[in-house]
């Protein structure tokens, strides 16, 4: 990105029905916050596939302990899953809100998905399918910029967008497009602000799980 780009504004986008890019969602100082908060909570892991793969981001779960592919209330190890934290709810209410302008006080998240991205780390196309609620999905981005890469609900296949998910945004998949095909092909090393005191990339996926409490 030469300094030009970063001028240009960059409006809220509908990129298919259901699906919302929100750019500079989070200001510096609530980016800040939340890294921060990110930082506290322990226990970032590789993810083991049932098919052998090993994957290369690495993942926190709150509230719910997602293992390919099924929520559990404990982790791998049989401790307890960390809480999801009353205030994360809110700003998945208020995420939720602001990208499809209407109330959302019925959304109700109660499991996020933390995953850090080190330079060489990528998310292959997949469907965010274990839910059992058709709720939304909020998702946060923080530090280096990615492509996300967003699909149709039938295959990983195009049609799809690739989209520069930069530090800050929001984007929100539901309705129509809750069960479409997304990955993040890649991320952009060294583009985080570095007064945002991050190596890397941190995004947060808020999902309701559908499961009793
Ligand atoms: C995910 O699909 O769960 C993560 C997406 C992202 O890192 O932006
Ligand atoms: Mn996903």
């Amino acid at each position: 990105m030469d300094s030009s780009d970063a001028l240009l504004p960059r409006p809220r986008r509908e990129i298919v029905p259901g699906a919302v890019h929100v750019p500079d969602w989070l200001d510096p100082a609530q980016q800040r916050a939340l890294v921060e908060a990110c930082r506290g909570w322990r226990g970032y892991r590789a993810t083991r596939l049932p098919s052998g793969g090993v994957m290369s981001v690495r993942t926190v779960c709150l509230g719910w302990q997602w293992l390919p592919y099924r929520y559990s209330r404990t982790r791998e190890d049989g401790s307890p899953v960390q809480p999801f934290p009353g205030w994360l709810a809110d700003l998945g209410r208020r995420a939720l809100a602001d990208a499809y302008r209407r109330p959302a006080v019925d959304y109700h998240p109660d499991v996020a998905l933390v995953n850090y991205y080190d330079d060489a780390a990528k998310m292959g196309m997949h469907q965010d399918k274990d839910e059992r609620s058709p709720d939304p999905v909020v998702s946060l981005s923080l530090g280096d910029t990615c492509v996300f890469r967003f699909g149709n609900t039938e295959h990983r296949n195009r049609p799809y967008t690739d989209i520069e998910l930069r530090s800050g945004d929001l984007f929100v998949f539901g309705g129509a497009a809750r069960l479409a095909f997304h990955g993040v092909p890649k991320t952009l090393p060294g583009t985080a602000d570095p007064e945002l005191g991050l190596t890397g990339r941190l995004n947060l996926t808020l999902r309701v799980s559908g499961l009793a409490a």
